[in-house]
Formats: structure tokens, C-alpha cells, sequence
């Protein structure tokens, strides 16, 4: 039976990852978080290739791109993202990179990197994969194509709740303004911007559960044969 290739793309904080991550294990498939990725490289640029006003030198971070070797590995059933050879799953969640990773994904250098990571492990088949291009850029011949969105005030709850449950204090005020910048910065850059690909299923999840949104994802996938 060939398992099937499903896009899920959408807004921050739709809850993309933690949906795909429970289909992968109803449908038996792998689960690609690719926004943890351009955190990781993010991440990277934080170390590697900051300036003299502190801020990140782009073009210091294109030159260094040769030097990342990011993956995932396997722990106990969960996927951890390495950088390098160091886990680094929980440091790419921190605030200091949600407010510098939507610059740092506007880089074609950047996207064109990561495409080949993301269209390498799709090759095999059975997955799911979560970001904002995956529909229409990375797997434009996906078997299914979701994209999740909902109101800013739903998502800056989701998202705070998440952070406090990582022990990141912060305000909702904060998480609002970041998830409104990153929402622009993601929709207006030229290259691969956070599209609804024309053969994606919109769902708007502000009034429906995890689970909710799930079950009506599974609803429309058939059984492949
Ligand atoms: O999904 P997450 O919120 O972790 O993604 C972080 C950022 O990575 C997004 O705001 C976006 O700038 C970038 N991203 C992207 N393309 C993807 C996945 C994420 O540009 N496929």
C-alpha cells in the first residue's frame, strides 16, 4: 500500500506541527516540522554571524551556510532536530529567534538550502510535512494539501500558552506583535511567500479543537491502495 504525501501549510501558531505530528502516527508516516529548520539555521546566525551593532550579518551567514549540517534523528519516537551534532530543539523555540527567523527565511540562498533538505527526505515517500511553501513550493504534487489559519487573537493564546508551558515568560502583547510581523514578512517576501496553493483545503480552526481539527483532516484522506 503507498502511503501518502501531505502538505500542511497556514499561519503561525494553528497548531500545523503538533496536528501533523498525530497524523503521522494514525497514517504511519514521517513528520517534517520544516519551520523548525529555518529556526535551526536562525539559530546558527545568532552564533555565527552577528555584527558589530548586533545584529545578523547576511551576507557572513550566506557565506557560512556550507558549514550547517542540520537533521533530524530519532529519540525514543520523538524527531530532534541537530545542528552540527548538537540538539538543539529546545533553543530554537526561544522568543530571540521567533523575532529574527521570518528575515532570515526571506534569504534565497536560505530557501534554496533548505529545499534540497526537505525534497531529499520527501523522496521516499509517506510523509507529512508542515510549514508555509510546502503545497505550493516544495511539494506542489502532494496527494493532499491543508492550509490552517485563525484569528490572531486565538493564535496569540495558543502560542503564549505554549511558551509559558516551555517556561519562556513573556506577554500576550508581545507574542501578538511577533506573530503580526511574521505573518507580513512571510506573506509579502518575493521568494516562496506564505501562500494557500490553489488545490489546498482551507480550514479556519479558531473555533475547533487539536482534535477537532484533526479528525477533519483524516475525514478527507482516503486509504491508498
Ligand atoms: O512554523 P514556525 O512558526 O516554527 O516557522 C518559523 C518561521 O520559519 C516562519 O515564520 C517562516 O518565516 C519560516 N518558514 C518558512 N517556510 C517554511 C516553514 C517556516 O519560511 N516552510
Amino acid at each position: 500500500m503507498r502511503k501518502p504525501v501531505i502538505a500542511i501549510d497556514g499561519f503561525s501558531s494553528t497548531g500545523k506541527s503538533s496536528i501533523s505530528k498525530v497524523i503521522a502516527e494514525k497514517l504511519g508516516l514521517i513528520h517534517m516540522d520544516t519551520g523548525a529548520l529555518y529556526r535551526g539555521i536562525t539559530y546558527f546566525a545568532l552564533q555565527c554571524c552577528k555584527n558589530e551593532k548586533d545584529n545578523i550579518d547576511l551576507q557572513k551567514l550566506i557565506s557560512n551556510l556550507n558549514k550547517i549540517n542540520l537533521e533530524f534523528r530519532e529519540d525514543n519516537g520523538m524527531l530532534v532536530l541537530f545542528l552540527n551534532n548538537t540538539d538543539i530543539s529546545s533553543e530554537i523555540r526561544t522568543p530571540e529567534i521567533s523575532e529574527n527567523v521570518s528575515l532570515i527565511a526571506t534569504l534565497p540562498e536560505v530557501r534554496e538550502f533548505l529545499l534540497h533538505t526537505q525534497r531529499s527526505i520527501a523522496e521516499k515517500g509517506g510523509i507529512i510535512m508542515d510549514g508555509r511553501d510546502i503545497g505550493s513550493i516544495v511539494l506542489p504534487n502532494a496527494d493532499y494539501k491543508f492550509f490552517l489559519t485563525a484569528s490572531i487573537d486565538e493564535r496569540t493564546k495558543r502560542r503564549h500558552l505554549e511558551l509559558l508551558s516551555l517556561g519562556i515568560k513573556t506577554d500576550a502583547a508581545s507574542v501578538k506583535e511577533n506573530l503580526i510581523l511574521r505573518d507580513k514578512t512571510d506573506s509579502e517576501r518575493t521568494i516562496a511567500p506564505l501562500i494557500q496553493a490553489k488545490d489546498a483545503i482551507l480550514i479556519d480552526n479558531s473555533q475547533l479543537t487539536k482534535k477537532e481539527t484533526t479528525q477533519l483532516i483524516l475525514s478527507h484522506i482516503k486509504t491508498f491502495n
